[in-house]
């Protein structure tokens, strides 16, 4: 049996808790939980406790080492916000612990220098949580790719649409700082570059980016007619607005985050159209990739439908694919379930296009993370992945490059080489070509 301690115990906590205290309780032991809010700490302690049966220790975030110490984990799993994953991955890994964290694997490019620096020292096991690659609609795009159904992919136009109530969750907290998150363009968009690299069996060269903050503004909110704004929406007398968040309204996010403000100041409901938000609500990546392949890419935060739209260009065809998709806030435990679309056709030279019967997957995520938790965690499902849909810190750190060039992009408006941000990243066997060749 392998043993786990868990930091950061905000939404994304409870899929991991869930995990190892049910379905895979008896191979995958919750020893202990830490946070820097001893609210949410006391509550996953006690939600851990109910679900598991077993003693789980508690430990606040001043005492992490002191933690690893006690218990002296098998693993740690990370799911603090984004700017400081390295600083605990970093930890860990010197504990002599392996570790699984959350998505984006860091924010910027020094961070992930430490990461590669410190992983080689100590040859820890730095597995990311790419559950998008496990969502079965597009595990299958990759055993249509990897097959040769189109000949060799040359070129993806890839649009993503956040609409207006998923999108707008990330103006309202950390995400929208960007020496928080990175950005959408490293926070979010990190899924979609990894599912990039890992579709092609390759990684980026180039990138060029333009974008800013389209939506998400003052100018916005006044233009709306919503003068006289506050700065949360649990302050703000204006109702008319469409984005409020009344966090009394949702049980789950008032226990987690309204009732624990007092011990950090955490404001889960800050206004989306603030003038100090600094993240781009809208860009387009243009990304020049190792193999040849080109991807024109772009993210809109405030679209009329949740998903995404993406061809494939190959030298014997063409693959596109669509979801639309539900919309969630996170921690909130809901979603606006509609009936999700989900699309594939492939159109072969001289063939009739062809509608593909697309793989179905049930659960958060299109059905990706319950799969992604069975082969996390369970030996048994561990051993057989010929999609190579595990994912280390390697391939963390290329899905994040493009965010983070892209970045640098914004700013130069120029193109950046993603070589020249770090030195000593391997292209790791996921990213490569199933049969050889150039990754
Ligand atoms: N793969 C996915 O689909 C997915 C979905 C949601 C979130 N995530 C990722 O999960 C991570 C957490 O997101 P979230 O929405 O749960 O955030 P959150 O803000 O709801 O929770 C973060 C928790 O970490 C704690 N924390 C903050 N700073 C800390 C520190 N220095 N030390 C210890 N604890 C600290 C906070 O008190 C909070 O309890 C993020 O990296 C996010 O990108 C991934």
């Amino acid at each position: 049996m392998k043993t786990y301690v868990q930091v950061g115990l905000g939404g994304r906590h409870r899929m991991f808790r869930q995990a190892l205290t049910g379905r895979h309780f008896e191979w995958a032991r919750l020893k202990a939980v830490c946070d820097s809010n001893p609210g949410r700490l006391a509550i996953a302690k006690s939600q851990a406790e109910e679900e598991g049966g077993v003693p789980v220790a508690a430990y606040e975030a001043a005492d992490f080492e002191r933690m690893l110490a006690d218990i002296k984990p098998d693993c740690v799993i990370v799911t603090t916000p984004d700017w400081t994953h390295d600083d605990y991955i970093v930890r860990a890994l010197e504990a002599g612990c392996d570790v699984l964290t959350e998505k984006p694997l860091t924010i910027d490019a020094a961070r992930l220098q430490r990461i590669i620096d410190t992983q080689r020292k100590t040859g820890g096991v730095v597995t990311v949580t790419f559950n998008y690659r496990f969502t079965p609609p597009r595990t299958q795009l990759k055993e249509l790719l990897e097959a040769g159904t189109i000949g060799e992919v040359t070129g993806i136009t890839f649009d993503w649409n956040l609409d207006r109530r998923h999108g707008a969750d990330y103006f309202r907290r950390w995400h929208r700082e960007k020496k928080k998150s990175g950005g959408l363009e490293v926070h979010k968009s990190t899924h979609h570059f990894d599912l990039v690299n890992w579709w092609l069996g390759s990684v980026p060269e180039t990138v060029y980016a333009t974008g800013g903050r389209r939506f998400y503004k003052p100018d916005t909110a006044e233009r709306m007619g919503l003068s006289g704004r506050a700065p949360r929406c649990r302050d703000c007398r204006v109702n008319n607005c469409g984005f409020r968040l009344d966090m009394n309204e949702i049980e789950n996010l008032k226990r987690l985050y309204l009732d624990c403000e007092e011990h950090d100041g955490y404001f889960r409901d800050r206004c989306v159209f603030a003038a100090d938000i600094d993240i781009e609500d809208t860009y387009r990546v243009q990304a020049q990739y190792r193999n040849g392949a080109v991807l024109n890419y772009t993210l809109v935060a405030f679209a009329a439908w949740e998903g995404y739209a993406i061809t494939f260009y190959g030298t014997e065809g063409t693959l596109t694919h669509s979801y639309v998709e539900n919309s969630t806030i996170n921690g909130a435990n809901l979603a606006v379930r509609r009936a999700e679309q989900v699309k594939t056709t492939l159109s072969r030279f001289g063939e009739e296009l062809q509608a593909i019967e697309v793989w179905k997957g049930k659960g958060e995520h299109g059905g990706g993370d319950p799969l992604m938790l069975d082969m996390l965690f369970d030996p048994a499902s561990a051993a057989e992945d010929r999609w190579r849909r595990l994912a280390d810190f390697r391939a963390g750190g290329w899905s994040i490059l493009t965010g983070i060039a892209a970045n640098r992009s914004l700013i130069e408006k120029a193109p950046v080489t993603v070589a020249d941000l770090v030195n000593g990243l391997e292209v790791p066997p996921d990213l490569q070509p199933a049969a050889g060749g150039k990754p």
